[in-house]
């Protein structure tokens, strides 16, 4: 039995770009780290507060058993949903009748993690509340916060986070100019957009001068050293100078810090040509990033051409104003730093074009959500679950914008309900009554798609036991529904009272099936297909309960029959675990397993928790009832994993309960009461991905060191900056050459090589060479 130890975990995403200095910040916080239990990173806008934050996090992870885990609150404009958007980044939903706060206190009581709140000034009270609860109740839990103001929390350690450090132009030292960080930044920055480009004689006191004037701040720098392509050192100095000559003639005052990096951004603004401007300023309205699409859609007009956004957008990215974003899928995404999204918004209210903007952002979206329910039981249901995922928070931003107006309402009503299924297949039942609770509120106007959302919320309130809410919503769509007199209205409520007949404790199963049955033939009428199917798996269900196997077969294979018709990917891999749920009532562990094979790689694909859950705990009996006790005891642990999302599967419920307890006892006894605990807390570690890769038949996850750079992955955990260095390592170069090849400061190169040799946990350059080699990197 092997104890699986996972220093390796968490979501902290790899870096895109070199990373430079704060040795001394880093280990400076690390150490605070070890004897506080709250640290946070204060400064202004674009200092670098989240970068070091990521790389304390990064260095820190092997002390934490539990990983070192990131939520990004910049999109996170409700309070509300602070602590639904932490319990997100971890799995954990929000759908247990305690609240967020509450059932994330569970999860993280016995966890030794690292948690990143990044950006948290605009949330400033609900962060410090919610930090010092977790850190309360967690004693392993640290969690370092990055915010322009303090938490002011008792406990609190603040770290000032101040600019890089810059030359001094008056007293120019000899030779390498690199051991400023500030200089470094930029000679990086500039090579990534002219990789020919030095330090000279001829430019190294203009370069020190253009650091020091922006004093060091590396948004600021960076925002100068995109100019390269177009600009000679020397005239980015020029520029910034007539800018800066402006803003003390205005004042009078020398500029302080932030005027600094107000005025790089006005110098970086202008320089822009006026539709990049107005890209720039209208690309604020979105939250968490967008594609091309959503540009050409909403920032075209008043000035811009749909046809010259893609030639904006890449204008703005070689300028550093839009980054690329990482996303799930194909499409390129881009986004902004908050400090330029700010700066873009403030713009942007003053144009008098905000509420135009706002509204073709919001009509965007909403004709999104719409396609994206259509989408449904299609050939494109995959994608659309995809995208609406990726567009989760400009689907946000749109409802919370669309609250406000009243001639709006009613629409966001329209969205929310396009999200139900992420909602529900990814356990955030808070949030989803939450946002429906809010539309409903709003919208006066009496239709059918009120209904809906009545009885959608019913829902969301029955599973988080919130059951007054529930009958309330759901006596108010019975009434609206009559009287509209509308059919499909009426079927929907039906089919509702139908799943709340379910779900009741104890469920009334013949009501359920009647009511069901009731809907799922008006549903054939009316040809609303995701209805009708979702129908059929709830029959599936009540039959089963009800030990009527060969009904539940019926209505297992019209689900994958519609499912196939329709091309239905995610529709289809439902068809199947019902079907692999019969087979395995029936004790057919081989065929249970084919059927799920089949459908898993879809759960994972779309993240389905709940579909999963099903999944893993039918793959659990089967492990046991053919001899692989290890396995079966994994995968119960990991059924902890979706059971935290979703609640018990349904495949541990009722009168599949006597068949879940059968695996367990038999694992219990083919391992013994030690063992089976040991691997079933191993499971219950996986996280949702994982858990399904362990399913599907992967080795679980390993720590890094042991697998560096695992097939595919490349030359994976080093950033770009490290595999250049890992490479002239493997020429044999000294810390000192490199330095001098690379234009940094010895120290630096030093630095690098020690972070490589921890990456692979090797202890030697000759292992860096071998490794390097063996991947197909330069040999000498
Ligand atoms: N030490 C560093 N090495 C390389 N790049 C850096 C470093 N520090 C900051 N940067 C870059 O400078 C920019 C601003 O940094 P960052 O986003 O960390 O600032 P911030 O203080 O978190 O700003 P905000 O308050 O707006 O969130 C980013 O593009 C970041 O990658
Ligand atoms: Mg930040």
């Amino acid at each position: 039995v092997s104890c699986v130890t996972r220093p390796g975990r968490g979501n902290v995403p790899a870096e895109l770009s070199g990373f430079v200095g704060r040795r001394a910040e880093v280990s400076e916080v690390r150490r605070l780290l070890e004897r506080n239990r709250l640290v946070t990173l204060t400064g202004m806008g674009g200092v670098g507060k989240t970068r070091l934050a990521l790389k304390v996090a990064e260095s820190a992870r092997r002390g934490f058993r539990d990983g070192v885990w990131l939520v990004e609150l910049a999109a996170t404009t409700d309070a509300n949903l602070v602590p639904s958007a932490v319990a997100g980044v971890f799995g954990v939903a929000d759908r247990s009748d305690r609240s967020a706060v509450s059932t994330l206190l569970g999860y993280l009581e016995d966890k030794r993690l690292l948690l990143v709140l990044d950006n948290c000034e605009h949330l400033v009270d609900v962060c410090a509340v919610l930090a010092a609860k977790l850190l309360a109740c967690a004693p392993d839990l640290r969690v370092l916060a990055t915010s322009r103001q303090p938490l002011r929390v008792d406990g609190e350690q603040v770290v000032p986070v101040v600019p890089l450090s810059t030359p001094d132009p008056h007293d120019l030292p000899m030779g390498d100019l690199a051991q400023f960080e500030a200089v470094e930044l930029f000679v990086q920055r500039a090579r990534a957009v002219v990789p020919t480009f030095e330090v000279t004689e001829a430019n190294r006191a203009a370069l020190a001068k253009v650091c020091r004037r922006v004093e060091g701040i590396p948004l600021a720098i960076e925002l100068a050293a995109a100019r390269v392509p177009v600009l000679s050192v020397a005239q980015i100095l020029l520029r910034l100078d007539d800018r800066f000559a402006l803003l003390t003639k205005k004042s009078r005052i020398a500029p302080d810090r932030h005027r600094t990096l107000t005025a790089t951004l006005d110098w970086s603004y202008e320089l822009c040509s006026p539709p990049e401007q107005l890209l720039w300023t209208r690309a604020s309205v979105f939250a968490g990033g967008f594609d091309l699409d959503a540009a050409e859609q909403i920032c075209a007009g008043d000035g811009i051409d749909r046809g010259e956004v893609f030639e904006l957008v890449s204008g703005l990215v070689d300028k550093s104003i839009l980054g690329r974003h990482a996303g799930i899928g194909s499409a390129a995404r881009y986004g902004l730093l908050e400090t330029v999204r700010d700066y873009g918004h403030q713009q942007l209210a003053g144009s008098g074009l905000q509420d135009t903007v706002r509204d073709r952002h919001r009509e965007y979206y909403l004709e999104l959500a719409r396609q994206g329910q259509a989408g449904r039981v299609s050939d494109r249901e995959v994608e659309w679950l995809l995208r609406l995922r990726r567009e989760w928070p400009n689907l946000r931003a749109a409802m919370e914008s669309g609250l406000a107006r009243q001639d709006f309402a009613h629409s966001t009503l329209d969205i929310a309900l396009a999200l139900r299924d992420l909602w529900f297949g990814t356990g955030r039942h808070r949030e989803g009554l939450h946002w429906l609770s809010r539309a409903i509120a709003a919208s006066g106007e009496r239709t059918p798609a009120r209904v809906i959302a009545l009885t959608e919320a019913a829902y969301f309130a029955m599973r988080l036991g919130e059951a007054a809410t529930c009958d309330r919503m759901l006596t108010e769509a019975r009434a609206l529904a009559d009287r509209l007199d509308d059919v499909h209205a009426r079927l929907v409520v039906t089919h509702t009272r139908g799943t709340l007949a379910l779900l009741q404790n104890p469920p009334d199963l013949p009501l359920a099936q009647a009511l069901t049955e009731a809907a799922a033939a008006g549903y054939r009428l009316t040809g609303d297909l995701r209805r009708q199917i979702n129908a059929l798996q709830q029959l599936f269900a009540i039959a089963l309960f009800l030990g009527e196997t060969a009904a539940a077969a019926d209505h297992a294979e019209q689900c994958r029959g519609l499912a196939e018709a329709h091309g239905a990917e995610w529709t289809r891999s439902w068809g199947l675990v019902l079907l692999a749920t019969l087979r395995a009532r029936q004790g057919e562990p081989a065929r249970t397993e084919a059927l799920l094979y089949e459908a898993m790689p879809t759960h994972l694909l779309v993240g389905d928790s709940y579909a999963a859950g099903i999944s893993l705990e039918l793959l659990a009996w089967a492990a046991t009832a053919t001899g692989h006790p290890e396995r079966g005891a994994r995968l119960l642990g990991a059924c902890e994993v979706t059971k935290r999302l979703n609640g018990p599967a349904l495949a541990q419920q009722a009168a599949l309960a006597v068949q879940h307890d059968q695996a367990v006892r038999a694992a219990r006894q083919a391992l013994g009461d030690d063992a089976y605990g040991t691997l079933f807390d191993e499971g219950a570690q996986f996280t949702l991905d994982e858990a399904i890769r362990y399913g599907l038949g992967e080795q679980p996850p390993r720590p890094p060191a042991a697998t560096p750079g695992a097939a595919g992955a490349g030359l994976a955990p080093l950033t770009p900056r490290e595999q250049e260095i890992a490479e002239l390592v493997t020429q044999g170069l000294t810390n000192k050459q490199i330095a001098a090849r690379l234009v940094i400061s010895q120290r630096t190169a030093e630095g690098h090589v020690e972070n490589i040799l921890t990456k692979l946990g090797f202890t030697n350059r000759a292992q860096i060479s071998r490794w390097i080699t063996e991947r197909g990197g330069t040999t000498p």
